[in-house]
């Protein structure tokens, strides 16, 4: 095929005029040699001789082809007859695996939809349907559809804030949506660090595969410790991994640097693991609150202390959360010195996701 030689930073304005023309090929725009591009050309496009090339010389090769915009194109033509909003119209990546939720009108095309979703996304190794969440551990079903290399494992690394991490959708909690929550847990333990004048000792009893501690590990002298766990064996089998990763980078000494596999609400009963935090984390957001009164002995009871935690509460509740959590601190025998709770937005009209950020202090 005819291409136009063109400089590429004039690739825009040849483009246009092409295009204007009805010269331009439907063909990809080519990388040719030192700064050049190839402007693909129509074969009734004048020949090269024309003035109206300005002089630009023209090469012949091989058409590039534009790639199918949509995974549906991917479909057979059989299926893409069908109508379009049949299809799904979202789904999720985590690292290399794709997980797409099915309306029952399409699962007896969920091959072929998986098929096309492989071929169409280079990066995706394994498409899986989803089929929600379940359990306490909320562990999402997924069953592998079709997966390029025969390898039906949902373990994969993803990157956030820089930090690669180890999750397995199918084993443990994890979600991408809190990632601007960790970047804000990061700041108010600075700040915190700030107050008290020295590194301090994080709890996180709900880690999961741990997403809040690669920004925390990687700040130079924020912490002088963690204690971190999960119910979820499988959870902690990640955390390990990741922790492992992340501390080898924080270079500093770290004591405690605990990871457990335990109810969080156990944690008061061993002496390693309570009257010992400066800060805790609680990321268990339909049951948080219920559970704070067994988490408080977590922190070391002298002196001011940070509480950090995420909840599910009815809308209608919402103004009562603040008296709540006064009340709990007053229970474990702290004075609430400040509380903020912060709705983050998009979750539900009915229920309120927040957050809530408490400065607890002991005599
Ligand atoms: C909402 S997830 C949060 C995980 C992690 N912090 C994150 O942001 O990805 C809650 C985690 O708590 C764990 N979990 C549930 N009940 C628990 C309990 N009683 N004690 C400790 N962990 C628990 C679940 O397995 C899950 O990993």
């Amino acid at each position: 095929m005819r291409h136009l030689r063109v400089p590429s930073d004039q690739t825009q304005v040849w483009l246009h005029r092409c295009r204007q023309e009805g010269w331009l090929s439907k063909a990809s725009v080519l990388q040719l040699d030192e700064g050049m591009r190839g402007i693909p050309l129509q074969d009734h496009a004048p020949e090269e001789e024309d003035g109206v090339w300005q002089g630009h010389v023209m090469v012949h090769r091989e058409p590039k082809q534009q790639g199918p915009s949509h995974w549906t194109d991917q479909l057979p033509p059989a299926l893409r007859a069908l109508p379009f909003n049949i299809w799904p119209s979202a789904y999720e990546i985590q690292g290399d695996v794709l997980m797409v939720k099915l309306e029952a009108n399409v699962t007896e095309h969920q091959h072929a939809i998986a098929q096309a979703m492989l071929d169409q996304l280079p990066n995706v190794r394994i498409v899986c349907a989803d089929n929600g969440v379940s359990g306490d551990f909320r562990v999402r079903e997924l069953t592998p559809l079709v997966s390029r290399d025969g390898n039906l494992s949902t373990r994969t690394r993803i990157k956030e804030h820089g930090a690669m991490m180890w999750v397995d959708p199918s084993e443990a909690y994890f979600s991408a949506r809190l990632s601007t929550q960790r970047q804000e847990s990061l700041e108010r333990l600075q700040s915190f660090r700030q107050r008290l004048g020295r590194g301090l000792v994080v709890a996180d009893p709900y880690a999961g595969v741990g997403p809040s501690l690669p920004l925390l590990l990687s700040e130079p002298d924020l912490l002088s410790g963690y204690l971190a766990g999960d119910l979820n064996p499988k959870a902690v089998d990640l955390l390990r991994l990741n922790v492992e990763i992340w501390s080898a980078k924080h270079g500093g000494e770290l004591n405690p640097a605990l990871q457990v596999c335990d109810d969080a609400r156990a944690w008061q009963h061993d002496p390693m693991r309570s009257g010992i935090a400066d800060a805790l984390l609680v990321n268990l957001p339909h049951d948080s609150l219920a559970h704070l009164p067994d988490l408080l002995p977590i922190l070391n009871q002298s002196g001011e202390r940070l509480l950090r935690g995420w909840a599910i509460v009815e809308r209608a509740s919402l103004p009562q959360t603040k008296e709540d959590l006064i009340a709990i601190a007053e229970g474990a025998g702290a004075t609430a010195q400040s509380v903020e709770v912060e709705e983050i937005k998009g979750f539900s009209t009915t229920r309120c996701f927040i957050a809530f950020n408490l400065i607890l202090a002991w005599e």
